[in-house]
């Protein structure tokens, strides 16, 4: 791959996270992926959110209504979870599988958007972890605790999945996007049945790029970005060619107006740049082949997914990033990126 120069072909990349929302936003934001993706794993935390089977399929429907829209060719799979909330009954958890999902993701109460309603502790929802654990679903965790300080709340809930998967020797784990070394180490060391997605942003940029100089909140996602010493154990991570690490994109959408306000909502929407950006990345570190294991073959390895039979195409050439998307500030923004996707 590192001898081809300007243009080169790669499997469709996947993206094990992401959020499109639902009604008016979501017809939007599916266009965000389009072209770029052949599969996205939906993340559960819509209004009203994907808490049981009626509730999936309806998602479904609203989902395809507006992958129909696309251009045949720009179509991409979707995958869907369901929210874990507290209480949740084994037979609920049967049903969502019935019903299609491939995971099921666990919000810690409070921790990020949408999230007020989720368990205060695995305590509270091991019945739904055993049925998890039998069905072979896989368990996506946002890893962070509300209650430690904004930078240390990652790391503060390491012991709390070391006891989880202590508990369920055979549940899959995706510990969702990563952004402390230290969970880069605790992944690495962690048992075959643990692994974890990173994002583009967290590769990409840190805390000083959203509060360093001016403060930036288009960077402002849950969890913060950290420092230099953390992008850059994720990116050695990826470097590693390990199969515990592959990408999520954790694309949040959020209008302009709930970001540059006084309480700027937590989310990057990255689906639109984030394949470019990171081969521009992988690239100047000389190692486009990595990234693209990272991104087309480990993710859907762990799911147990069949290899993608979709390519796509980047070419070198300037890209600039538009400063706005469907009334979203994308990651870049205005920015020219040395690669773009190369359009039919
Ligand atoms: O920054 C974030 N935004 N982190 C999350 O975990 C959720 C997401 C969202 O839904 O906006
Ligand atoms: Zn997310």
């Amino acid at each position: 791959m590192s001898q081809i120069q300007d243009r080169f072909t790669m499997p469709m990349p996947d993206d094990f996270h992401a959020h499109l929302r639902q009604g008016a936003g979501l017809s939007a934001y599916v266009r965000g992926h389009a072209g770029q993706f052949g599969r996205v794993l939906l993340m559960p935390n819509t209004l009203p959110p994907v808490s049981d089977a009626a509730r999936l399929e309806a998602y479904r429907e609203e989902v395809t209504r507006a992958l129909v829209a696309l251009p045949e060719a720009e179509r991409f799979e979707p995958l869907f979870t369901f929210k874990i909330l507290p209480g949740m009954r084994g037979a609920e958890v049967e049903a969502s599988a019935r019903a299609g999902a491939v995971a099921g993701k666990y919000y810690p109460a409070g921790a990020t958007t949408n999230a007020a309603d989720g368990p205060h502790s695995f305590d509270e929802v091991e019945e739904a972890l055993n049925a998890m654990e039998a069905q072979g679903l896989v368990l996506c965790i946002h890893g962070e605790d509300p209650e430690a300080p904004i930078l240390e709340r990652e790391c503060a809930f390491l012991p709390r999945v070391e006891r989880l998967l202590t508990r369920h020797p055979r549940l899959r784990v995706v510990l969702e996007h990563l952004s402390d070394a230290r969970s880069v180490h605790f992944v690495e060391t962690g048992p075959e049945n643990l692994a974890a997605t990173i994002t583009a942003h967290h590769l990409l940029f840190t805390i000083d790029d959203m509060i360093g100089n001016s403060m930036n909140p288009h960077l402002y996602c849950k969890p913060v970005l950290k420092f230099a010493r953390d992008r850059d154990a994720l990116r050695a991570a990826v470097l590693s060619g390990s199969r515990k690490f592959f990408f999520g994109s954790d694309s949040a959408p959020h209008p302009r107006e709930k970001k540059e306000c006084g309480a700027a909502a937590s989310g990057v929407y990255s689906s639109p740049s984030a394949l470019p950006a990171l081969v521009e990345l992988f690239d100047s570190l000389g190692s486009l082949d990595s990234l693209i294991p990272f991104m087309t073959e480990h993710g859907a390895a762990f799911y147990g997914l069949p290899r993608t039979s979709r390519t796509v195409t980047l070419e070198r050439g300037p890209w600039k990033v538009p400063k706005l998307i469907d009334g979203v500030v994308p990651m870049c923004a205005g920015r020219t990126l040395e690669w773009r996707v190369a359009r039919n």
